[in-house]
């Protein structure tokens, strides 16, 4: 068993080469896939740091070349690198740029790829499959490159996407992570929690972000940990922010609109129920439930005191349901 994942981590590293050698050094990967990193903006020394590549774009090109040096085909198989169809070969990030994700200690687990053309009927992202060295929901794209960072600056942004931690990254915020699509799991705020007790979360300004920010919420404050959250200007995502702006205009950005989430709730639903007594009162709820979440009670009566005020409401009616809440609970 542990010299079955150790040959998994072998066959990926050896991946990782290989997509990193096809887009520095083939004609195919500088034409499309070093071209396609330049146009986003990423400069060699980051496509180097975080590893990138280029998958070429032929059905079997990798799986050849690693059973050639001595990969097993079970190990490509059962880290998703090659599929095998009807006793057929076949890559499976054929022709997308490629990220590698890495553990704490900065073992490659597996890729996320990249389609370059637009067409809407294949999806955007490729990623590998769960494995025995990868669990979706245990990793945290970045963070090999942040843990230094996070420590130090005492605080974990946490983004949406790959690009995002990258150009991050590129512009100097190093402490950053991405939950890569998947809706943020507690495992993944582990992670974290060794590292910092705060975690600001900064969504792409569209809707899916918004509900997943929302969602992190609880699961960050059910772990004693502070939470913030810092939204970005329509159409964009931290990605396209961070390369637009400065080091010190993204991080002046960053403090002046990361609010705390009691104040990032109002904000958001206040504009659409401010005149509505209904939906104000489903959002007073909204508020107390994450409160309850807050295993710390001098940090519960704090956030019922700001809530309160926001929302004008009594602090006594909002510790009354807080109570019932807790009474619900057990
Ligand atoms: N994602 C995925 N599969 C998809 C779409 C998205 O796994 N079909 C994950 C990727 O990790 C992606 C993240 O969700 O980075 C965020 O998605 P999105 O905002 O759509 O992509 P971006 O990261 O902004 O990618 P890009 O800028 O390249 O469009
Ligand atoms: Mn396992
Ligand atoms: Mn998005
Ligand atoms: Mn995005
Ligand atoms: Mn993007």
């Amino acid at each position: 068993q542990a010299d079955e994942k150790e040959s998994m981590y072998l066959v990926s590293e050896f991946a990782n080469t290989f997509f990193q050698k096809t887009l520095l050094k083939t004609e195919q990967g500088k034409a499309i896939g070093l071209s396609y990193f330049k146009e986003r903006g990423f400069t060699k020394h980051t496509i180097e740091k975080f590893g990138l590549g280029y998958s070429p774009d032929t059905w079997d090109a990798f799986t050849t070349e690693a059973i050639k040096k001595g990969y097993k085909l079970e190990y490509l198989e059962k880290t998703g690198l090659t599929i095998i169809k009807e006793e057929k070969q076949f890559d499976r990030f054929k022709g997308r740029v490629m990220f590698p994700i890495q553990s704490m200690s900065g073992r490659v687990l597996g890729f996320g790829g990249r389609i370059l053309t637009n067409e809407k009927k294949a999806a955007k992202y490729l990623n590998s499959p769960e494995s025995d060295i990868y669990h979706k929901s245990k990793v945290l794209y970045g963070i090999y490159h942040a843990k230094q960072a996070i420590a130090k600056e005492d605080n974990c942004f946490l983004v949406e996407g790959y690009t995002d931690v990258i150009q991050f990254n590129q512009t100097g915020v190093t402490n950053v992570v991405s939950s890569s699509g998947t809706a943020l799991t507690s495992d993944q705020i582990r992670l974290i929690n060794r590292l910092t007790k705060n975690i600001t979360v900064l969504f792409d300004s569209d809707a899916a972000g918004m509900r997943a920010s929302l969602r992190g919420i609880d699961l960050i404050l059910e772990q004693g940990m502070n939470v913030k959250v810092c939204s970005f200007p329509d159409g964009e995502d931290p990605d396209s922010f961070a390369k637009k702006n400065t080091l010190e205009e993204l991080t002046l950005y960053l403090e002046d609109n990361a609010k705390d989430f009691i104040s990032f709730k109002a904000s958001l639903l206040l504009q659409e129920s401010k005149s509505d007594p209904i939906k104000r009162a489903e959002l007073v709820r909204d508020m107390v439930t994450s409160i309850s979440k807050i295993p710390d009670v001098i940090k519960q009566e704090i956030y019922v005191k700001e809530c309160s005020r926001i929302m004008d409401v009594s602090e006594d009616v909002l510790f009354d349901t807080l109570a019932q809440m807790h009474n619900t609970d057990a």
